[in-house]
């Protein structure tokens, strides 16, 4: 192949890469987001044929002899492209978007988990558990479930492009959205409304088990948080009630209980912290300590700078064996 040839395909593998990954409605993983998929390739194809069509039209009237062109030909050419043909695609393309709707519906199913927009993470509660967690969503695979949406202060928007369509979430309205993943994965989500100064650092996973996986976390997540398990860990424990960080963080069995910021008990065991924008382990921890505010500009959390380096290590090791 000719070098010319191979420069043109490099912005066409860039633009196809773009389509596949852990955040893209092209390469589904969910039921609802096949059907969504399939909606986009049809009228794509539906405007490139529309496209075509037309436009080989009116390549063919300006080259032929105008003389040759009769006005019936005419005629028929302007009414059978400008209107028929136009017309017929369309109601197809219109009736083929109509028909899929209904398997958007949420056929009565139960909902597992409820999600809430705060400033700006998730706040993500399993509906017959006493599990809250945040940023992170398991869901069994191959079980159609709904997902409760709502909101703090702002109106957010729940998107995980690679399982199901987008949702508007509403303080003080709820709204629903039925998923149905069909691929064991780690998927990302995204806030897809603008919702203040943190909206693009608003992401999170939604990470799809085997349906006994999910028992098995189920199992784990229902427990307590773990006791801390070297000297530093526990001196980090106790740092953070000195501090009084239980005021606005749960730990479930301990005295910590505020409900103002995601709950602890197991945030060691999750795949991020700060809303899918850092690692969860021991150094991640403390550079948000450290720096919430930059890191994440409006996020509640004031930065603890009085705290010594020592202090900070300790807490870390406390947030990370949170497993
Ligand atoms: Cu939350 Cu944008």
């Amino acid at each position: 192949m000719k070098r010319g040839a191979l420069l043109h395909l490099v912005p066409l593998s860039l633009l196809l890469a773009g389509c596949t990954g852990t955040q893209s409605v092209l390469d589904p993983a969910g039921k609802d987001a096949s059907v969504l998929a399939d909606l986009f390739w049809v009228l794509l194809m539906g405007a490139v044929v529309l496209w075509l069509a037309i436009n080989g039209l009116f390549f063919y009237v300006t080259r032929i002899e105008p003389r040759s062109l009769s006005r019936r030909l005419a005629e028929t050419l302007v009414i059978g492209g400008g209107i028929v043909f136009p017309f017929f695609l369309l109601s197809g393309l219109l009736i083929y978007a109509l028909s899929i709707m209904p398997d958007q519906k949420l056929e009565g199913t139960g909902a597992l988990v409820r999600v809430t927009g705060e400033q700006w993470w998730w706040r993500v509660e399993y509906i017959t558990e006493p599990i809250v967690a945040a940023n992170e969503i398991r869901l069994p695979v191959d079980h159609r479930t709904e997902i409760k949406l709502g909101a703090d202060k702002f109106i957010h928007s729940f998107w995980i492009p690679a399982l199901a369509g987008k949702m508007d979430m509403f303080p003080g309205r709820e709204t629903r959205l039925a998923v149905e993943p069909s691929k064991v994965g780690v998927y990302r989500g995204q806030c897809a409304e603008f919702c203040g100064e943190a909206h693009a650092l608003m992401s999170f996973q939604a990470v799809v088990l085997e349906q006994d996986d999910f028992a098995v976390w189920l199992e784990k997540e229902r427990q307590d948080a773990i006791e801390p398990a070297t000297d530093l860990a526990r001196q980090g424990e106790e740092i953070f009630f000195e501090e009084g960080c239980g005021a606005c963080h749960a730990v479930r069995g301990t005295e910590a209980r505020g409900q103002t910021g995601p709950d602890l008990t197991h945030v060691g065991g999750r795949l991020s912290l700060g809303a899918g924008i850092l690692p969860t382990d021991r150094d991640a921890f403390v550079d948000w300590i450290r720096h919430t505010k930059s890191i994440k500009p409006g996020v509640k959390m004031p930065p603890y700078v009085h705290l010594s380096e020592d202090k900070l290590l300790a807490l870390g090791a406390y947030l990370e064996g949170l497993k």
